[in-house]
């Protein structure tokens, strides 16, 4: 499978046909990025009217971590490019399309693979690659998590499952009276149910950060590898609520963070965004995870460069030119669901937008869960600290109510 060598018309034989695995609020902004560009998009996830299904041409509901389901909507829609957005995928079946050349899998179907696992991208990055990361162990049962913790990890550390996201099943153990029920919580908080476990030693960093790295095809026509500036961000368990850009870093640190990002990337090799996770210490920098696809924190790229990191996934997949320069200092910041409710409704949006260079983007999601991302407020300033004020006072405006 090569690139795409040109563009056709949307809805006729010469299309450009892009799937989406995952149609969440950063797959709804991808495929808005890939319509502008006149390609055909067909959205993909489990469950009907997700965000990005709203725009694409058409939408399948599908499970996609049913790798018989999966394949089957591939040999049916037959598109050119197919796009994870999310990490709970039948990868095995991605990379059998690869494979026998139905489709291009970006970046790469090894890449989904061993992102979607925590072992796997560990593994490569501390024991291939040589990373700086935490110290860190797997467990299977309560007596190999203890034992890992006595042996070495200590306390503090957390343990993830290793098939999770945004957080789930995530814990910080302080002693040893916190073991079993950070065990018994991976174990419910598991994508796959109960299952293995990484303890990882406790990092205590400075600040943390998100390294957007495209790898495109450059001038050369060859792919080359690109950095945005460094996105900051808080997490509060395990999930985003504030991200901000450019994040002041010194040269070292910023230096040592692209090569890891350079290396890290350039081993799942193909096209496209990543978003690669770094903990920073002075200029100490250790490697923590890594999206082959756009970033949640990377969503304040909306605001601050040229081209989003939307726009720089769909470019770089496509096989266009990339530019990846700041236009202006931004922040942004989460707008949670606060209720359970199906398709509530949001006050106070046009106070939001009195905020100074303010901006909402509102996903759409059918439904609201107390701790679900429905929206998120995007905000420019002369620096960060400005548009973290702003971005927070928009999006503290904005009130999800029962319709
Ligand atoms: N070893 C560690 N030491 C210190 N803090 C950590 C460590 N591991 C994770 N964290 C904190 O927890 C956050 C979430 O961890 P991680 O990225 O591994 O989880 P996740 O479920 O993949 O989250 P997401 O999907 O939102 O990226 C990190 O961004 C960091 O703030
Ligand atoms: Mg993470």
């Amino acid at each position: 499978m090569g690139i795409v060598k040109r563009i056709g018309t949307p809805l006729s034989p010469s299309a450009t046909r892009v799937m989406l695995l995952g149609c969440g609020e950063l797959g709804k902004e991808v495929i808005i990025a890939l319509q502008r560009l006149g390609c055909e998009v067909i959205g993909v996830d489990r469950y009907a009217d997700a965000p990005g299904m709203q725009v694409a041409h058409r939408s399948h509901v599908v499970t996609m971590t049913d790798g018989a389901a999966l394949r089957a909507v591939i040999e049916k829609e037959k598109p050119q490019l197919v796009v994870p957005e999310i990490e709970a995928i039948a990868t095995a079946m991605l990379v059998e399309i690869e494979q026998e050349g139905l489709a291009e899998v970006i970046p790469t179907a090894r890449a989904a693979q061993l992102t979607m696992n925590r072992e796997g991208i560990r593994r490569l990055a501390a024991e291939e690659l040589g990373l700086a990361t935490s110290p860190y162990k797997f467990a299977d049962t309560l007596a190999e998590l203890q034992a890992a913790i006595d042996d070495g990890i200590g306390f503090p550390c957390i343990v993830k499952p290793v098939m999770s996201s945004s957080g789930k099943g995530q814990s910080l153990l302080k002693t040893q009276a916190d073991v079993q029920k950070a065990w018994g919580y991976a174990q419910a908080g598991g994508r796959v149910g109960a299952g293995r476990v990484i303890v990882e030693g406790f990092i205590d960093f400075d600040y943390e950060i998100t390294q957007l790295t495209v790898r495109a095809l450059g001038a050369s026509g060859a792919v080359e590898t690109f950095f945005c500036d460094p996105i900051g961000h808080v997490q509060v368990n395990g999930d985003y609520v504030e991200s901000w850009q450019p994040m002041a870093m010194t040269p070292a640190a910023l230096q040592k963070s692209r090569d890891i990002a350079r290396a890290v990337t350039g081993n799942l090799g193909g096209r496209g965004i990543f978003g690669v996770e770094l903990f920073i210490k002075g200029d100490l920098v250790w490697f923590s995870e890594v999206s082959p696809r756009p970033h949640d924190t990377g969503l304040v790229t909306l605001a601050t460069q040229r081209l989003s990191e939307f726009e720089l996934h769909a470019r770089a997949i496509l096989g266009l030119p990339v530019d990846t320069s700041l236009r202006r200092p931004g922040a942004s910041a989460v707008i949670y669901g606060g209720m359970e409710e199906k398709g509530i409704a949001f006050e106070g949006v046009a106070d939001a937008m009195q905020v100074p260079e303010s901006d909402l983007r509102l996903f759409g999601k059918p439904e609201s869960f107390k701790k679900r991302r429905m929206g998120v407020a995007v905000a420019n300033a002369d620096t960060t600290d400005e548009a973290r004020q702003r971005a927070k006072l928009a999006a503290s405006r904005v009130k999800p109510v029962k319709a």
